[in-house]
């Protein structure tokens, strides 16, 4: 059978109007931005059939069918696939080419190739730096401290502030496909763009030792300071650690986990050899699982900035789901931001002291809280107890749970009394809120979720709708607010995965729905797009959005909890109390 390339596709697609091609056999009434007409795949007398001239696409409300202009001819000739698209591409004047069939392997072979471009690049990038061009890089590093041993071990480089790489990797015998789908060069219409110029480079390798994407960082104080490459079929940011390659090779007693490039290469090169970082991002549930393969005695040691402390309290949290034993760095000079400085200032010796005595969750929860509020007022006290019972609550140990009583009352000043009265209390009301929870009960309330769920829907169906948009910076505010484990319709979840992949990839097609193929997506999509949605003031949209599916997710999780609460013998009971009052504390602010 032929095969046919997915640009020789798109391109019948392209020439092959929907609307034109419907009309041949259905009347259609423009209707807003769509049009309207009777389906011509199930009786009906009143139109539910709609086209999409924005969005190329076709569904009918009343039967469900939909799709594209392929599928369209499919179902309405009743043509195989290559039939449907030999008939498009005759209505198009067009020839059909088929491919050969060697190209099934493709991708891995394509992968190959990019580690090779990769590699070639860093090699070029780092010799770079011994040139006389790149003096400003090497004087840079050597004025960060690092010396020379360092900057080889970690293949450092410099990118001249030039277009070369594209001639450059193409003299190496990669192709022009090969070349862009690396992504160090852009094509900007006929022109060839380095991607990284005039930044210092930073391979990311992973455990296999293959370098699978960089950063750039600028040699001066403008923005942005780093840039990334994009997730691509070699590189995904949430599975890799920056510096596990080389902290793999020692056997590792414990994992210190750091924010930048430059903390964990300093660290190195001052005999810490168990350093890596999260890539900028919070730590993400895959990197937590990868830590845990080489170390579950893990050590955050982020920035002691307010979106670090952020972070290390969401990394506390997946750490500790993930089997981790966590602690937090505490750097204990303000005068330093990162560990890259304290350990240039102040040493090794002294850095590994601060490792040795990280503190735990709750001591971190206990200054975070005193931070928070002033307990010297009576209305914060109370907050700040309320929120210390919650972490005391969760601890098992009861001589454990008393030594921490014993140093909060020491720290605040508050009695040990008041402080286990309140710990009493939320056990309490845990108590009586499961008495209150009959059966009944959790049966009406899971019937309103049911009934809930129609909303949800509509609400997961507005992100696909404004997915397909196909513009990235709506793409970034969804991001921003709306994980995938918030998505409740499975369907739906696998659509919007797939809509977030192609956004990380940054391979824009000009039709987006061609990255579906599935019967069961495409008929999603087309009775998404039909939808007449606002995309006007998508921030307060996404925040609405965001607030329903939180709400609704704690809600779901809260009654699962009370569900196996309510189970005698129930294992790990103070695990999902504590759990439980989180909820309840979170769900306290909708
Ligand atoms: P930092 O700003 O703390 O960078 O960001 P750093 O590594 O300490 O660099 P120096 O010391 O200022 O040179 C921490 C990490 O966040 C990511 C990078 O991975 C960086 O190492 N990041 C930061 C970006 O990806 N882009 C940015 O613009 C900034
Ligand atoms: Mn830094």
């Amino acid at each position: 059978m032929a095969i046919y390339s997915e640009e020789m596709i798109q391109e019948v697609i392209n020439s092959n109007d929907i609307v034109d091609v419907v009309s041949e056999y259905v009347q259609l009434k423009r209707a807003g931005r769509n049009y309207t007409g009777l389906c011509p795949f199930h009786r009906e007398k009143t139109p539910s059939f709609v086209v999409s001239p924005d969005k190329q696409i076709y569904h009918c409300f009343g039967c469900g069918k939909g799709g594209n202009v392929l599928s369209f001819v499919m179902d309405i000739e009743n043509l195989e696939f290559v039939d449907a698209l030999q008939h498009l591409a005759n209505r198009a004047g067009m020839e059909l080419k088929a491919v050969d069939t060697g190209y099934i392997d493709r991708n891995k072979d394509l992968r190959e190739r990019l580690y090779s471009i990769n590699l070639e690049a860093a090699n070029y990038w780092y010799t770079n730096l011994y040139k006389p061009t790149g003096k400003v890089a090497l004087d840079y590093l050597y004025n960060r401290k690092l010396d020379d041993n360092t900057i080889k071990k970690f293949g450092l480089g410099y990118c001249n502030n030039a277009t070369e790489m594209y001639n450059y990797l193409k003299s190496k015998g990669f192709t022009e496909e090969e070349i862009l789908k690396s992504s160090l060069v852009e094509k900007k219409d006929t022109r060839y763009v380095d991607k990284f110029r005039d930044r210092l480079m930073f391979p990311i390798i992973d455990v296999r030792g293959r370098i699978i994407a960089f950063g750039g960082r600028v040699l001066n104080d403008s923005k942005p300071k780093y840039i990334n490459s994009p997730e691509s079929i070699i590189y995904s940011k949430a599975r890799n650690l920056f510096g596990l390659n080389i902290a793999k090779k020692e056997k590792l007693d414990r994992i210190l986990i750091v924010e930048g490039y430059m903390d964990t290469i300093s660290l190195h090169q001052r005999k810490i050899p168990y350093v890596v970082a999260s890539l900028g991002t919070a730590l993400t549930e895959e990197q937590a699982k990868l830590l845990r393969k080489y170390s579950s005695n893990v050590v955050i040691g982020y920035d002691a900035d307010g979106a670090g402390q952020a972070a290390t309290l969401r990394g506390l949290d997946i750490l500790t789901k993930a089997g981790c034993e966590v602690k937090v760095l505490q750097l204990d000079k303000d005068d330093v931001k990162d560990p890259d400085e304290y350990i240039i200032k102040y040493g090794s010796g002294r850095f590994e002291n601060l490792v040795e005595n990280a503190i735990t969750l709750v001591e971190f929860k206990l200054q975070l809280l005193l931070k928070k509020y002033d307990i010297n007022k009576i209305d914060e006290k109370i907050k700040f107890l309320n929120e210390m019972a919650v972490v005391l609550a969760s601890i098992t140990n009861e001589i454990e749970r008393d030594v921490y009583v014993d140093n909060i009352s020491k720290t605040t000043g508050i009695g040990k009394d008041p402080i286990y009265a309140e710990i009493n209390k939320l056990k309490l009301k845990f108590t009586t809120d499961l008495k209150n929870v009959t059966d009944n009960r959790v049966l009406l309330n899971q019937k309103t979720i049911k009934k809930d769920e129609t909303v949800i829907e509509k609400t997961e169906k507005y992100i696909i709708y404004l997915l397909l948009e196909n513009n990235s910076d709506i793409y970034n505010q969804i991001k921003e607010k709306i994980s995938l484990d918030y998505i409740q319709t499975e369907k739906f979840r696998n659509i919007i995965k797939k809509l977030f992949d192609y956004y990380e990839t940054n391979n824009k097609v000009k039709d987006i729905v061609t990255i579906f193929s599935e019967e069961e997506d495409i008929n999603i999509i087309s009775s998404t797009i039909c939808l007449d949605y606002n995309t006007k003031g998508v921030e307060k949209i996404v925040n609405d959005i965001y607030k329903t599916l939180k709400k609704n997710k704690l809600e779901k999780q809260k009654y699962e909890i009370l569900n196996k609460l309510k189970e005698e013998n129930t294992e790990n009971k103070q695990e999902l109390e504590l759990e439980l009052s989180k909820i309840l504390i979170d769900l306290n602010k909708f």
